[in-house]
C-alpha cells in the first residue's frame, strides 16, 4: 500500500480541481472551481482564459485541500488530452510540487480517469474488469472496453461533434445559455419529445460510432422555419425535448451495439459505465438503464459531480495505476493535448 495520500490535480479543460485521497481511495478533501463565469461572455471555453484562470486559482486550491491533512506521498496530474495551456499549468505545478518534496509524480490520461472513476470505493460495488465505458462530454464521445489500468480498447468514437457539443450548439440555436446541456434538460421537461421527428444518426449501424452534426443541422433547419427572434416557448420546449429524446435513443442504441459485441467476445455480460457531463442528463440515463437491463448489463453512472471533470478521479486513477504495477512517471513526461 502507499505510505500516504495521493494529491490529484485536474486542469485539462475549464474545471480547476484538486483532491486528496487516502491510499484506499477515501476522499480526504477536494476543491473544484468551474470557470463558467470566465467563459460565459464567449459562450464557450477560451483556451487562453482557461490557462490563466487555472494559474490564478490552482495554488490556493491545493493549499486548501492540504490544510490539516497528512502530507501527500504521491502527486498526480492530468497530462492529456486537453487544452495545452491548462495542461502545462496543472502538470507543471504538480511536478514542481513533487520535485520540491521529493515525491513521485504520476501523469494521468484524462480519459482513463473518467473510465476508472466508477471504481471509486465510496460508490460501492466497483465494476470488475473488463467493462464497457461510455464517455459523453463536451470534448469526448466514445465507447471503450476498459480491461484495466493502461488497457483500453476503443470501440467507437464520434465522426464529427461530441454529444455535449451538440447539446451546446442546439442550446445556442434555441437561445439558451451556456453550457447548454443543463438548460436543454430543464426546458425539455416541459416539452413533448414526440412533436418533432428528428433524425437518429447511426441508429442500427453495425459499428459503434457516433455522429451528431446531422441532428444539429436538422434542429437548425427547423428553427429557420420560424421568424427571426426567440422561438415561441411551446416550440422551444418541444424542440428541446425532441432533440434530447433523439440523443438519448441514439446513445442507447450505440451502447446496445457495444454490449452485444462484448457479449459475443466474452460470453458474458458486464457493466456499462457512463461518465462525462452528458451522463448527468436524466433522459440519457433512463435510456441507458433500459438498454443495459435489456442486455443483462449493470449500469454504473456515478453521481454528476464525479461524471463531470474533477480531481478525485485523477488521484484515483493514480492509485489504480500504482496498484496495477505501473511505476511513477519521470519529470520528463510531457503534456499531450492529443492522446489517442
Ligand atoms: O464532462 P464535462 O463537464 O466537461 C468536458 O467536456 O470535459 O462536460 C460538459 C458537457 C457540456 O457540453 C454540457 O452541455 C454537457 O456536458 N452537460 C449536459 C448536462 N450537463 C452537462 N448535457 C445534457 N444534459 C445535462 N444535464
Ligand atoms: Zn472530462
Amino acid at each position: 500500500a502507499l505510505p500516504g495520500p495521493v494529491l490529484g490535480i485536474e486542469t485539462s479543460c475549464d474545471e480547476t480541481a484538486a483532491a486528496l485521497l487516502a491510499p484506499d481511495g477515501t476522499v480526504l478533501a477536494e476543491a473544484l472551481w468551474s470557470q463558467h463565469e470566465e467563459h460565459l461572455p464567449y459562450a464557450g471555453v477560451v483556451p487562453e482564459i482557461a490557462a490563466r484562470a487555472h494559474l490564478a486559482r490552482l495554488p490556493g486550491m491545493v493549499r486548501a485541500v492540504l490544510e490539516g491533512q497528512p502530507a501527500p506521498a504521491v502527486v498526480a496530474a492530468t497530462v492529456g488530452p486537453g487544452l495545452i495551456g491548462g495542461l502545462v499549468v496543472g502538470a507543471g505545478y504538480a511536478k514542481g510540487f513533487a520535485l520540491a518534496r521529493g515525491l513521485p509524480f504520476v501523469g494521468i490520461n484524462h480519459l482513463e480517469a473518467h473510465a476508472l472513476s466508477a471504481r471509486l470505493p465510496s460508490l460501492g460495488s466497483p465494476p470488475a474488469f473488463p467493462y464497457l465505458t461510455l464517455l459523453v462530454s463536451g470534448g469526448h464521445c466514445l465507447l471503450a472496453e476498459t480491461r484495466g489500468p493502461g488497457e483500453h480498447v476503443l470501440i467507437g468514437t464520434t465522426r464529427d461533434d461530441a454529444v455535449g457539443e451538440a447539446f451546446d450548439k442546439v442550446a445556442k440555436l434555441l437561445g439558451l445559455g451556456w453550457p447548454g446541456g443543463p438548460a436543454i434538460e430543464v426546458l425539455a421537461a416541459r416539452g413533448d419529445p414526440g412533436r418533432f421527428p428528428l433524425p437518429r444518426p447511426m441508429l442500427g449501424r453495425a459499428d459503434c460510432d457516433f455522429s451528431f452534426s446531422g441532428l444539429k443541422t436538422a434542429v437548425a433547419t427547423l428553427v429557420d422555419d420560424y421568424p427571426p427572434g426567440p422561438l415561441p416557448e411551446r416550440e422551444a420546449a418541444d424542440l428541446a425535448a425532441s432533440f434530447q429524446a433523439a440523443v438519448a435513443e441514439t446513445l442507447a442504441d450505440r451502447a446496445a451495439r457495444a454490449m452485444a459485441g462484448f457479449l459475443s467476445r466474452h460470453g458474458r455480460a458486464s457493466t456499462l459505465v457512463v461518465s462525462g457531463g452528458v451522463a448527468a442528463n436524466g433522459a440519457v440515463r433512463a435510456a441507458l438503464a433500459e438498454a443495459a437491463s435489456r442486455a443483462g448489463f449493470a449500469l454504473a453512472a456515478p453521481p454528476a459531480r464525479l461524471c463531470t471533470d474533477n480531481a478525485v478521479m485523477v488521484a484515483w486513477a493514480a492509485i489504480e495505476r500504482l496498484a496495477a504495477g505501473f511505476g511513477a512517471d519521470g519529470m520528463a513526461i510531457a503534456p499531450r493535448p492529443r492522446w489517442p
